[in-house]
């Protein structure tokens, strides 16, 4: 028999309905140790937080985070808000005893991670972070790939997030969707939001970055701010640019930036070891690509394996070898991940503590943007 879960979610924009997707489809492909219940939306604006409930079938609405997290029959908090709200939501959702379910990045900086990871570790609420790459079968497959040993001793890892969006000088910042070029809402710009999860996805294939030395660009300076209606200085990074060691002895080359033209959302990255390597693309996301020296040399060359068969991560959940997937199962995937581990108690990662690696990570990366120099990385 499945125990009833009850869900509140915080913000209905982007990851709100990519959330809820998820919600609603889980248990039709996985089978589930509790049966999902959209209790309650919140968002800001009564009328259209309404509509939202009614189009995806919560059961009830809240204007006001605050009350949502009080209600007695909320058993998780899920937040899909800007990152400037991220610690408040979730220590207060903690603090009620609610399980915590919280978009990347993390927090604004590693300071406020730590004050969520405390909050709840104190409270023994289980928790997650939104790095939903990690749960697209071919990344999975890779982990896989990697945990056997198939690649031997890492020598690079190499990745980049490529976007364009932002290239026109008369794009506002803050407000809705837009709050992405406000330094006040995003804490960063592309450090915290894409290399954030170029970062989740290395430190989890390769182990921890040790240092970093890293370049930031502002191209557009300044930015009419569609809360004040003023030309605001515009404190966000359009492009950043670093290299580091990993702790393994490998090197890391990493890039973001939202100025590439023709680039939507091209996330790829590559690791070379001494048998083998591997290479990923965001634009291609079923397929990963192969190169195994170890073959018989006259057939050497780059595999392009199409992550679809019942054997790979997850496809036996879904439809038959041959048919793809997309961007969306993998908030599936995480949430089924999520609900087995609170089940069995072996907490899905990455949670919190996790996740504040990530943390730790994109500070120390602004830190060597703003000082030139080499920063190290604080391990946990
Ligand atoms: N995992 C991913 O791949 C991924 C992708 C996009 C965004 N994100 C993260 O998800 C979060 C939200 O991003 P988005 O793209 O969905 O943004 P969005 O602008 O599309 O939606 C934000 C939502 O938050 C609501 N909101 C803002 N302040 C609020 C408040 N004080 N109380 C209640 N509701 C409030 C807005 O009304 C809106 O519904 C961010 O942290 C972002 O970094 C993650």
């Amino acid at each position: 028999m499945q125990k009833p879960l009850n869900i509140g979610m915080i913000g209905y924009g982007f990851m709100g309905r990519a959330h809820s997707n998820a919600y609603c489809k889980v248990g039709h492909f996985f089978d589930l140790p509790y049966r999902l219940v959209l209790k309650a939306v919140c968002a800001r604006n009564a009328d259209k937080v309404r509509a939202f409930a009614n189009q995806w079938g919560y059961e009830s609405v809240e204007t006001d985070w605050r009350k949502l997290v009080e209600r007695q029959d909320i058993d998780l908090i899920d937040i899909c808000t800007p990152n400037n709200t991220h610690a408040e939501i979730a220590i207060a959702a903690a603090e009620h005893g609610k399980m915590v379910l919280c978009e990347k990045p993390l927090a604004m900086n590693a300071a406020e991670g730590r004050r969520m990871v405390e909050a709840v570790e104190k409270a023994g609420v289980p928790n997650m972070v939104w790095y939903n790459y990690r749960r697209v079968p071919a990344v999975t497959f890779a982990k896989q790939l990697v945990d056997e040993g198939r690649l031997g001793r890492v020598f690079h890892y190499r990745a980049k997030f490529l976007q364009d969006w932002t290239i026109n000088p008369e794009l506002p910042q803050g407000g809705t969707a837009l709050w992405r070029l406000d330094v006040a809402a995003a804490g960063s710009g592309v450090t915290g939001d894409l290399l954030a999860h170029c970062i989740d996805t290395a430190l989890w294939l390769n182990g921890p970055l040790t240092t970093v030395s890293a370049m930031t660009e502002t191209f557009v300076k300044e930015r009419k701010h569609n809360l004040t209606g003023k030309i605001e200085k515009v404190g966000i990074d359009d492009a950043c640019t670093f290299m580091g060691r990993f702790q393994n002895g490998s090197l890391a080359s990493f890039e973001s930036t939202r100025y590439a033209r023709g680039h939507k959302a091209l996330y790829t990255f590559e690791i070379n070891g001494e048998h083998a390597s591997i290479f990923w693309d965001l634009h291609d996301l079923h397929r990963l690509q192969f190169f195994d020296h170890r073959d018989a040399g006259v057939v050497r060359g780059w595999r392009s394996i199409h992550v679809t068969d019942g054997e790979h991560p997850y496809m036996g959940k879904w439809w038959v070898p041959g048919l793809a997937i997309g961007y969306e199962h993998s908030f599936v995937h995480q949430v089924a991940d999520f609900l087995d581990g609170v089940a069995k108690g072996k907490p899905a990662q990455p949670d919190f503590r996790d996740a504040l690696r990530t943390q730790y990570v994109c500070d120390a990366v602004l830190e060597s943007a703003r000082t030139g120099q080499w920063v190290n990385v604080t391990l946990i």
